[in-house]
């Protein structure tokens, strides 16, 4: 008796093991999209400072800037794995049920963010705006879109 109560424990247990692994991958994708996003929101930020004149421009720093932006700009989407629309996040469920159009969007960041450093290069402010513009709409387009408020 005692021993088939332990093999049931035991069933149990083996059970729910790949159900808890499955639920922390999910908590570390959430994490590790929003740690990207943070990373993005910096860079983005430093760069808006030097667009808007707040901060000194400085051609070398831009164009880091926007270097680890296009950097960044291709790590969150692996970390959209179904089913992370719950827990700690703010994905709405229409990430998995319009894929084409999440993936579309998460492509314009990939494209307007590789543009920008092209331009950063070119010291040309008016250019450097316009184009700083267009990558930062991407993050709007795709939050508006995509992520609750
Ligand atoms: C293709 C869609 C998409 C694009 C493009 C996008 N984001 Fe996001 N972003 C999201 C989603 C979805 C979330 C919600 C993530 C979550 O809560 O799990 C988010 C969350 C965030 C957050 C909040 C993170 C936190 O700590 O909760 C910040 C900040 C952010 N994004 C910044 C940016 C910036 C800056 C850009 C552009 C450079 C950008 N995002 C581009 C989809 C996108």
């Amino acid at each position: 008796m005692k021993k088939k109560l332990l093999r049931g424990g035991l069933a149990v247990a083996l059970v729910l093991a790949p159900a808890f692994a499955a639920a922390d991958k999910i908590d570390d994708a959430i994490a590790y999209r929003k740690a990207v996003m943070e990373a993005q929101k910096w860079n983005l930020g430093r760069m808006a400072a030097m667009v808007k004149g707040t901060v000194a421009y400085d051609k070398a720093a831009f164009v880091r800037y926007a270097q680890w932006l296009d950097e960044l700009s291709r790590m969150p989407w692996e970390a959209f794995p179904k089913g992370s629309d719950v827990g700690d996040t703010k994905a709405r469920a229409d990430i998995w049920n319009k894929p084409a159009q999440f993936s579309d969007k998460a492509k314009a960041l990939e494209t307007e963010s590789a543009k920008l450093v092209e331009v950063a290069r070119s010291e040309d402010m008016g250019k450097i705006r316009f184009q700083f513009g267009q990558t930062a709409q991407t993050c709007k387009a795709c939050h508006k879109a995509f992520k609750d408020r």
